[in-house]
């Protein structure tokens, strides 16, 4: 058993000296023309030294840093975006491409060798896909200032513009933060054989009425890390009766109870 334990630990070990040396790379999946991205490659050099790092896209260098090198940093100008460095230690490399254009879609990829003697090559990659249009809020369709607490709450969210192909945004809806279940959810504005593009948002108006006349909605529209979302206050008529009840049940008894059942206190205030 401790024989076991023994070997396991040595194996272990000897997994992370064999190499390893890349953690990994961190691309977002989307960005927009004219805009930014923020790409960072991390690696481990517990067990030996970097003789270099360099970012490649769709195969061609564009960053390259050699530590043992006068010039640590060479930079290649490209047409497809502008290169600054952000932030560089022993563990990350972190890079800023500005003024991308559509042609900077593609593959990102990070290589690191090792110093000599083994002069071991790692690379990892991801893809980003750069998009012609800024994204906008959502568009909200068919919200009415107030509804009846009997009424069924029927409101449409679609993207500003229609998207095409693989690049297709998700629509999400919440209620005062919380993600709505699918019951009460629909497709929404789809016409003439297209597809939807659209999700609806289906409450009734009686629950809105149980959550004190109103709830705050919110319909989000995510690509990768990309987020917008437009809000709707849902507003439902109480009716007048309800806060008549309320108002008799609760304050005039509520203070009788109090001195009612402190009678500790009542010899102190009677002498005054
Ligand atoms: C890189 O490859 C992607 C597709 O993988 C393409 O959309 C993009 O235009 C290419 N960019 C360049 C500069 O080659």
């Amino acid at each position: 058993m401790l024989w076991f334990l023994v070997a396991s630990i040595l194996l272990l070990q000897c997994a992370t000296a064999a190499g390893d040396i890349l953690r990994g790379v961190d691309v977002p999946l989307y960005a927009f023309a004219g805009g930014q991205a923020t790409l960072s490659c991390s690696f481990d050099l517990r067990s030996t030294r970097l003789y270099s790092l360099k970012w490649y896209h769709n195969g061609t260098e564009f960053y390259r840093y050699v530590p043992t090198q006068r010039q640590q940093i060479s930079i290649k100008p490209s047409p497809k975006f502008a290169v600054h460095e952000l932030f560089r230690s022993d563990q990350r490399v972190t890079l800023s491409l500005t003024k991308l254009s559509v042609s900077a879609s593609g593959q990102y990829r990070c290589e690191v060798i090792a110093e000599h003697p083994s002069f071991r090559t790692e690379a990892s990659t991801a893809t980003m896909t750069v998009l012609r249009e800024p994204l906008s809020p959502p568009v909200l369709v068919g919200g009415k200032e107030i509804y009846e607490a009997t009424e069924l709450i029927k409101i449409g969210c679609q993207p500003r513009r229609p998207f095409h192909g693989a690049h297709t945004p998700t629509l999400q809806w919440f209620l005062e933060g919380s993600k709505v279940e699918s019951e009460w959810v629909a497709p929404y504005g789809g016409h003439r054989g297209q597809a939807f593009t659209g999700l609806a948002l289906h409450v009734p108006g009686e629950q809105v009425a149980r959550a004190g006349g109103s709830l705050q909605a919110e319909c989000r529209l995510t690509l990768g890390p990309h987020e917008h979302s437009t809000f709707k206050t849902l507003r439902v008529r109480i009716r007048m009766i309800s806060y008549v009840e309320n108002y008799q049940s609760s304050a005039p008894y509520g203070d009788s109870d109090r001195i009612a059942t402190s009678p500790a206190n009542l010899p102190k205030v009677a002498p005054q």
